[in-house]
């Protein structure tokens, strides 16, 4: 029998993770996004990025039309926004300042509350239980280096050090 969904979140809960925020844009063009734990950089060669998405999530259906979004790994300064983007909220880019990204087709990056940014185009899309599984090409990005902003057992926190971001010879 499966565990009940009490221990299935306290396993979940003992893996601390950074924190992504998702951006896409509806089909009226209005950028949408949530916080997500759920990232995966899958492979190197091709270079594919995966993210889960809730049933429930309101981004899901602008995510499943636009078919690309940007992933923004976050700063440690980011936590209100990270609170902001895990609620329900209709106005969650009302008071930010985001740029399209043309190789998501003008998905959103948050680069002032960003360490990196991933511009993805969706190759895949599976069902699995309660969340879909969107596997994206990445076509572009940018590292810019930063604290991380942390989430475990259902609490923000920045990580210890800042390291420098990684040097890249190609970053776009
Ligand atoms: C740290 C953290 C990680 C989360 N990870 C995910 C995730 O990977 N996938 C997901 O669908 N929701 C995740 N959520 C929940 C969504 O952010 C939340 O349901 C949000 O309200 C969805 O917004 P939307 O309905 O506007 O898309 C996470 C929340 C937090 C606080």
């Amino acid at each position: 029998m499966p565990v009940s969904r009490e221990l299935f979140r306290a396993i979940s809960s003992s893996f601390p993770t950074g924190v992504v925020i998702v951006a896409t844009l509806d089909e009226r063009g209005e950028p949408k996004g949530l916080t997500s734990q759920a990232y995966v950089g899958l492979s190197t060669e091709p270079p594919l990025m995966l993210v889960a998405i809730d049933r429930t999530s309101r981004t899901l259906p602008a995510m499943r039309k636009h078919r690309a979004f940007v992933i923004n790994f976050l700063k440690e300064d980011a936590e209100d926004v990270a609170t902001l983007f895990a609620s329900k909220s209709e106005e969650k880019f009302r008071n930010l300042r985001w740029e399209p990204s043309p190789e998501a087709g003008g998905a959103p990056i948050l680069r002032d509350l960003s360490l990196a940014y991933a511009a993805c185009r969706v190759t895949e899309e599976y069902e699995a239980g309660d969340h879909i599984i969107f596997v994206g090409s990445v076509e572009a990005g940018e590292t810019f280096g930063g604290t991380p902003l942390m989430y475990y057992k259902r609490a923000y926190a920045a990580w210890p050090e800042e390291r420098p971001a990684p040097p890249v010879e190609q970053a776009r």
